[in-house]
Parts: C-alpha cells; sequence; structure tokens
C-alpha cells in the first residue's frame, strides 16, 4: 500500500523548445523525488526543472527535457519511485492549439470554453462563490427589484440567475450554447425568467435598454485591442442614459507583485495545469493550458488583456462614458493588494 505517494498525473508536451513533463503530485516533500526519478527515466539527458509548492500538500513539476544529447522518445516511460508503486506511460502531444489567432479578430471560445472549463470550475465557481459574487454586486451597485441587467458573457448563467432571483429583469449573452443551455436548466430549476441570448460580445443587438450591464469573472480582454474597444462601445450602446457598466478583472497591480508562473487545478484526480507570461509590450498575459482528463492530456494557448486601472479607465472614457471608479473585491477603493478590479462606468444622464 502507497503510503507517500498518493497520485501522480504527468504530460508530456512538445514546447518551443523541447519537450515537457508537467507533473503533479499530491503528497508533502514528493517534489524532488519525482523530479529525480523523472530524470532518471529520460538518461540523465533532464537540465531544467521548476517545481512549486502550491499549497501544503502538492506540488507542480514542470521538467523541462531540453539538454544536449536528450532524445526524448515518443513515449516516455516515467517511474516514479517514491514507493515503487507508480508507473506511468505517457504519449507525447503536438503542438498546442492557439485560441486567440493573432492575425484575425478571432477567438476559438470553444477551444477554451467548453465542458471540461465547466469541469474545473465546478469548484472554484460553485454555489457559495457565485451566491457572495451576485451579493456584492447588488449591494456596491445599490441594486433593486426592477432593474434592467444584461449579463455579458453570462456563461452558464450563475450570475444572471441569482440577479434575476433578487428580482432584476435579466438577459444573458454568451457565444457558448452549452453554457446558456446549463443556464437556462438552472433558471428552470430555480423558477426565474431569463432571456439567454447566443451573441458576440462585440456586436449586441441592443440599443439602450439597460440600467446595467455586468461582466463578470475575467469575461473581458480577450481580443486584440480593437476588439476589445468594440466590446466597450456596444456595452455603452446597450445602456440608458445614466446606466453603469461593471468589470470584474484581476487588478494587474497585485498579479504582478505576486506574480504566479504556474497555478494548477485538481478536480477529483483530474487535473489542469496554467503557466502564465506577462508581456509588457502587449499588456497581455498568456497562458499555456495543459488539462489532464482521465488520463488523456491536451493542450493549448490562449491570452487575456490585463489592464492597469488607468488604462482601461482611458478605453471607457474613449468609449462614451463619463466616470469611472475602481474598487477591490471587498467594495473598498481600489489599491494594489486586491486580487480583482472592479471597474464601475457611469454614462451621462
Ligand atoms: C471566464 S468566462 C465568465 C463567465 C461568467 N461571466 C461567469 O462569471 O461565470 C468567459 C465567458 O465569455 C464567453 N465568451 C467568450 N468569447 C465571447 C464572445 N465573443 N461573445 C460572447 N461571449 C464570449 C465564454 O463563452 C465564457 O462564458
Amino acid at each position: 500500500m502507497c503510503t507517500g505517494c498518493t497520485r501522480v498525473r504527468v504530460a508530456c508536451t512538445r514546447t518551443r523548445v523541447g519537450w515537457s513533463v508537467v507533473g503533479r503530485v499530491v503528497g508533502v516533500g514528493l517534489t524532488g523525488a519525482l523530479a529525480g526519478d523523472v530524470q532518471r527515466a529520460a538518461g540523465g539527458g533532464l537540465v531544467g526543472v521548476r517545481a512549486e509548492q502550491v499549497d501544503r500538500a502538492a506540488a507542480v513539476v514542470v521538467l523541462d527535457l531540453v539538454g544536449a544529447g536528450v532524445v526524448v522518445p515518443a513515449l516516455v516511460r516515467i517511474r516514479v519511485l517514491v514507493c515503487g508503486c507508480h508507473e506511468k506511460r505517457v504519449t507525447p502531444l503536438g503542438p498546442p492549439v492557439t485560441v486567440n489567432a493573432v492575425d484575425a479578430q478571432k477567438f476559438e471560445t470553444e477551444r477554451l470554453f467548453n465542458a471540461d472549463y465547466l469541469r474545473f470550475m465546478a469548484g472554484p465557481l460553485g454555489d457559495e462563490r457565485s451566491d457572495a459574487d451576485a451579493a456584492f454586486i447588488w449591494r456596491l451597485l445599490g441594486l433593486e427589484p426592477g432593474v434592467d441587467v444584461l449579463d455579458l458573457a453570462c456563461g452558464h448563467g450563475r450570475i444572471a440567475n441569482r440577479l434575476a432571483g433578487r428580482g432584476c429583469r435579466v438577459r444573458g449573452l454568451d457565444y457558448t450554447a452549452l453554457f446558456l443551455e446549463r443556464a437556462r436548466a438552472d433558471a428552470a430549476e430555480r423558477g426565474v425568467d431569463v432571456e439567454y441570448v447566443q451573441g458576440d460580445m462585440r456586436e449586441l443587438p441592443w440599443k439602450g435598454e439597460f440600467d446595467l450591464v455586468v461582466s463578470w469573472f475575467t469575461a473581458f480582454g480577450y481580443f486584440h485591442d480593437d476588439g476589445n474597444r468594440q466590446v466597450l462601445a456596444a456595452a455603452a450602446a446597450a445602456l440608458r442614459p445614466g446606466g453603469r457598466f461593471v468589470l470584474d478583472l484581476n487588478n494587474q497591480a497585485a498579479i504582478m507583485n505576486t506574480f504566479q508562473h504556474t497555478v494548477a487545478l485538481e478536480q477529483d484526480g483530474d487535473m489542469l495545469v496554467d503557466r502564465n507570461s506577462f508581456d509588457p509590450l502587449t499588456g497581455r498575459n498568456s497562458v499555456e493550458r495543459t488539462m489532464i482528463i482521465d488520463g488523456r492530456a491536451n493542450r493549448l494557448e490562449y491570452f487575456v488583456r490585463l489592464f492597469p486601472f488607468t488604462e482601461l479607465r482611458s478605453w471607457l472614457l474613449d468609449a462614451g462614458f463619463a466616470a469611472v471608479d475602481g474598487y477591490g473585491e471587498d467594495g473598498e477603493p481600489l489599491n494594489f493588494k486586491h486580487r480583482r478590479m472592479i471597474v464601475v462606468a457611469r454614462l451621462g444622464s
């Protein structure tokens, strides 16, 4: 019976410079052991080992096999000798799929937003978080029953359905058909009435119809900058005079201060590993995402804009908003320690 290493998941993927083995070890202090064993399995040619302890009980290990003389075979055999109970065969993948095509205003949403996304987000975006998010929006903006709300890029309806439950008249727009299906099913279960529409956030079919447009959980910044600006203009056009647009995004100041190169999530033994890199020339955080589900690994790359408050404020003013304020996740004025940046833009009356 293995007591030392409870689980090992590994994926071997092709990177721009060679090969990587990304593994997650659950169990305190196993990082070094896995690195050593993979090194032996790879014939001693391992040159790069980055290991990060994610929390007290888990570590993410990224092993770069890029050294001279290293031949990474089509099939890497990894024997984890911590307790001798794990032996894994992993198959290298092809190059990652790039989700935001670089030369076009195209964003292959279905590669990123699909059943796998919902699977890994089931924990982080569960009922507790979603109830808290809706309560926060209600409180921060002083909402009342009867307010007309558009949930822009509403996903599976976790915010829209809850605001409808509080008495708002809500419409939700999203590009992903599967998420809208889930949103409608959840609305039916809750007995709330929300109109869900499939569409592109850059081209909204509404003019002057809403008191509030909500963009929650980093649902903005997926396009090239003219596409991103189009979203702001479309939101402004959908609002009545005096209407507000609220966006919930990462706070660049805090993210830069405590930048996490590798972030991992585990859900029922499946694993998601994001490797982040920020480019200050474009303001984009690029993410290399590896998911291992039922032992099968796949990999994609996407980027999302990471804004300093002042830049987004300028964009919102350019889009026609009259005033823009910034808050943290506690509703206090934004500071560099807040992880989230809540931006509230108001149209003139
Ligand atoms: C990070 S999720 C956030 C979902 C939701 N706001 C929440 O709080 O759970 C981003 C959402 O943007 C949607 N999306 C991506 N591109 C879109 C587009 N061009 N138009 C509309 N929705 C889009 C995705 O389908 C996904 O539901």
